[in-house]
């Protein structure tokens, strides 16, 4: 699946041609300042400009760099750079690491179905940047990103459950799967009422990953992903402008495996169990309606007062579902709702957590990896918007409460374990504009914090 090819960042040496920042403002001298001037190359942040050698063949590159150097900026490299096996001058340790994360995680193409020429350059990288952890880690996003990028008819419940057996089996993990009428023996009734409506061959499942489980010594670190495979709303159909993207509406359970795959690479000591509920929210005389009142597996009752708020109700079987693990720490991802969009915007993910260490750990990993998240409150004065009169709880928000990211989060929060932490992130898992390292399509959203957040925590 992975798109990275494993020499992308080498210790080689030999041969490297010089990628130099320059900063706006930065005076250049002698012939280069000739061919910049010619170029109308200023320094102006993610500019590049290849340098010629006597002979006319590349000798180096400039790269604007603007006021400061953000290594992220190395994103737009990897795809740009001329053949050939490249190093970055002047940064330091910290920022060589970075800028050679970002480096590979901007040569991921999505070329599925349509062949284009994959990225040539390579980059060289002091010994003490640890090339194979950052290209597990590329390789982690890039499998989120391909999931996402993948259209709903080749990312079905089932194809999800392909790559959960492959992770699980890697890894020496067990995965159990629970699919079709079995989610009503087995106890979860939401994810089988969203998902009842697809066709069989795409029918509802509950996949669960342990990993460890033996070390009881080891705290336990639950990953709880929606896998919407794709949501027309259901019954409450969306439009066709807010249908269009919902092949991603798998996003969240994509993070969860991605991560999974990470930290039992990385073999980090906890024990891990993670949890996906993959369905189609589609349409079909069986399809849960609006009204129906649903059953789930914590037992509480759940008026539906529209079809379209799905990945709550399967969220609330699953997470009820890592509660019975007790574990020390929960994270859920969530292509959850569009509120969380207008309000943050698609770079910046909503964190949602009432553990404090917790919120400073995860926003302490998120902006030294570059990965933002932006902790949103868990408002306790919104929670009546989900009261209803005849059933426990109502999966649409009342329209007082307007908050819909936060109002999501208080469903959840009804369900989520009651031991340790937990935190949602309602990520977005798209990027909607091209920039050069950045193409539209499937992006990696909060995974690269949690996992520093984990092995600041779990590592070593
Ligand atoms: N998958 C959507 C949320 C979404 C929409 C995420 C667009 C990213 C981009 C979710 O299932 C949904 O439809 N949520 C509704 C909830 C509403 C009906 C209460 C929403 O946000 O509009
Ligand atoms: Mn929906
Ligand atoms: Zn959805």
């Amino acid at each position: 699946m992975s798109v990275h090819s494993l020499d992308l960042l080498t210790h080689e040496t030999a041969g490297a041609l010089p990628v130099r920042l320059v900063g706006t403002g930065q005076t250049l001298a002698g012939p280069e300042a000739a061919w910049a001037r010619a170029h109308d190359f200023t320094g102006k942040a993610g500019q590049l400009l290849i340098l010629p050698g006597e002979d006319g063949a590349v000798a180096g590159a400039l790269f604007g760099v603007g006021d400061s150097l953000d290594p992220a900026s190395a994103r737009g490299l990897s795809a740009r750079l001329p053949q050939g096996l490249w190093r970055l001058e002047g940064l330091d340790a910290a920022q060589a690491g970075q800028a050679a994360l970002a480096f590979a995680l901007g040569a991921y193409r999505f070329d599925r179905y349509k062949k284009r020429p994959a990225p040539v350059a390579r980059l060289s990288v002091p010994e003490s940047v640890d090339a194979a952890a950052h290209l597990r880690i590329a390789a982690a996003c890039a499998l989120a990103r391909e999931m996402v990028d993948t259209p709903a008819a080749d990312m079905g419940p089932l194809q999800i459950e392909t790559i959960a057996r492959e992770i699980a089996e890697r890894a020496g993990a067990t995965l159990t799967v629970t699919a079709g009428d079995a989610l009503l023996e087995e106890n979860y009734p939401a994810v089988h009422a969203v998902g009842r409506a697809a066709t069989s061959e795409r029918a509802p499942r509950v996949l669960e990953i342990g990993w460890n489980l033996d070390r009881a010594e080891w705290p336990l670190v639950a990953l709880v992903g929606k896998g919407v495979v794709f949501d027309t709303g259901g019954l409450d159909l969306k439009g066709a402008a807010g249908m269009r993207n919902m092949k991603k509406d798998m996003g969240g359970s994509a993070h969860a495996l991605a991560l999974a795959r990470l930290v039992m690479q990385a073999g980090l000591k906890l024990r891990l169990v993670v949890l996906v509920a993959a369905v189609e929210n589609a349409v079909s005389a069986d399809a849960f309606r609006p009204g129906d009142i649903l059953s789930s597996r914590k037992g509480l009752t759940i008026e539906v007062g529209n079809t379209d708020a799905e990945g709550r109700l399967i969220l609330a079987d699953v997470l009820a579902r890592a509660g019975e693990h007790s574990p020390d720490l929960t994270l859920d991802f969530a292509t959850l709702t569009g509120a969380a969009r207008i309000a943050l915007g698609p770079d910046l993910p909503p964190l949602y957590t009432d553990d404090e260490a917790l919120a400073r750990d995860l926003l302490a990993a998120a902006s030294a990896v570059g990965d933002p998240l932006w902790r949103m409150p868990l408002w306790p004065g919104y929670r009546a918007s989900l009261d209803t009169e005849i059933a426990d709880v109502k999966n649409d928000s009342s329209a007082w409460a307007q908050a819909g990211s936060i109002t999501a989060a208080l469903f959840l929060q009804k369900f989520a374990p009651t031991t340790g932490a937990w935190a949602h992130m309602d990520i977005f898992a798209w990027n909607p504009r091209a920039r050069p390292g950045w193409p539209e399509g499937g992006e990696a959203q909060a995974l690269r914090a949690c996992f520093e957040m984990l092995s600041r925590r779990y590592g070593g």
